[in-house]
């Protein structure tokens, strides 16, 4: 039964005994965490042949004559070029490979462009105000980024088939203060999103007022597909190509959810213009990334198509795992609708909302029976949710069993804190 629709006295003795419930689960002195996207054990075992690749006897040389070991290569090794370009669809010479963490390039992205510009205009730390779109519910560690620059946030709703183009449109056309875009555009954080070619379209016709704004294009789940049918992105380079504003998006992704999240390896894709002026930064902050990773990733991960053959075996153990979090959400929520949430088809998260005002009391509820979730409000800027509604499940870390018991008390922290408000308003 809907909820607001129920009597005090129903409500009163629900209540009870959900709290018995509660405490049944309180008892069991849990230790479940469901909080950040980590690939599980089971994951990361999938790649740790890789580690038999190199030795002491390999030559560590590169196809194009480059010697692993020693400096140089500041753009990465030409295998992984040619693997992230087939995964980014974008030139091998438009490829940068770095380290081990693509939200490392983006912060380096900007901090180039606070500290030194593009041509035609001045760094972004002279000039005064400047300003950040954030779609919304969005990837905490974005907002962070933007928080240690102290540059301001614009939330922007974040609808099925990618953000609200219309208000996008509307504010990069009027505003000059702005100058960024985070985009999770295939499987977002944490809805699991994938934006429709109308609105890539849209994002690639975009004149923004700011000769030096730019679209933060993190396309980190690009293979992570959960589906035997994955969704489909359009190439945003490509569609940018086609009006004539190549420079605007600079594309991420990494192989943290391929290989390992603590070994990847990172590469960003963009323009020409926009590469030489990375480029310059790198090789005065680095003489070169590591190259032998690089190297043990080329030969472990092979080609675009192998990378597929490997994601397949990440989505036999990770789809069951969202299928146990949707089967609970779906018991739990689908008639009396006192939450709603998204069905994923790739991706890391599923994201929850809950009766307004009351996650950061889900999260209080189920910390106390020994379940961490995301904290309320992290999937906004300055972690301010300003309906108290959205929460992020992390499905993949935990075991089946302790995932299931995670979505029962989950479900029963929301039914708990639901009737609170109820009973309080
Ligand atoms: C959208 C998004 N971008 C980037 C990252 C981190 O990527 P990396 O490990 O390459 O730094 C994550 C990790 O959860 C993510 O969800």
């Amino acid at each position: 039964m809907y909820y607001p629709e129920m009597s005090k006295s129903e409500l009163l003795s629900l209540k009870l005994d959900l709290e018995n419930q509660y405490i049944n689960f309180k008892e069991k002195d849990l230790n479940l965490n469901i909080a950040r996207g980590k690939p599980s054990i089971e994951q990361i075992n999938l790649s740790r042949e890789m580690l038999d690749i190199i030795d002491s006897e390999s030559s560590c040389v590169s196809e194009n004559g480059l010697d692993c070991l020693n400096y140089g290569g500041i753009d990465g090794i030409l295998e992984m070029k040619k693997i992230f370009s087939e995964i980014l669809g974008i030139k091998q010479e438009n490829i940068i490979v770095g380290g081990n963490s693509s939200l490392n390039m983006m912060f380096d992205t900007i901090s180039c462009f606070m500290t030194s510009g593009n041509s035609t205009e001045k760094p972004w730390i002279e000039q005064k105000d400047i300003k950040f779109l954030c779609p919304c519910p969005g990837y905490d560690r974005h907002f962070s980024i933007l928080e240690y620059f102290n540059i301001e946030p614009i939330i922007i709703n974040m609808n099925e088939d990618g953000p609200d183009m219309d208000s996008v449109e509307r504010l990069v056309h009027e505003d000059g203060s702005i100058k960024g875009i985070w985009c999770v555009p295939k499987y977002s954080n944490p809805q699991g999103y994938t934006y429709s070619d109308e609105v890539v379209r849209r994002f690639a016709k975009l004149h923004p007022k700011a000769s030096d704004f730019r679209i933060f294009w993190d396309n980190a789940y690009a293979v992570h597909d959960l589906s035997e049918t994955p969704t489909n992105l359009l190439n945003i380079m490509d569609e940018c190509i086609k009006q004539g504003n190549e420079d605007l998006p600079i594309v991420f992704c990494s192989t943290s959810k391929i290989t390992f999240p603590g070994a990847g390896v990172a590469a960003l894709g963009a323009s020409n213009n926009n590469i030489n002026l990375l480029k310059k930064r790198y090789a005065v902050q680095t003489i070169g990334y590591d190259k032998v990773n690089q190297l043990r990733h080329a030969y472990f991960l092979k080609d675009y198509k192998n990378i597929l053959k490997h994601m397949k075996k990440h989505r036999e153990i990770l789809k069951p795992k969202f299928d146990i979090v949707l089967k609970y959400l779906k018991e739990n929520f689908n008639e009396n609708k006192i939450a709603s949430f998204t069905e994923p088809k790739g991706g890391y998260f599923v994201s929850v909302n809950v009766m307004n005002g009351c996650a950061s009391r889900v999260v209080e509820l189920c910390k106390n029976a020994g379940l961490i979730l995301t904290n309320a409000g992290a999937t906004f800027p300055k972690g301010k949710d300003k309906y108290n509604n959205n929460i992020r499940i992390a499905p993949s870390y935990p075991e089946k069993d302790e995932l299931s018991l995670a979505m029962q008390l989950f479900c029963i922290c929301v039914k708990l804190a639901t009737i609170e408000k109820l009973l309080t308003s």
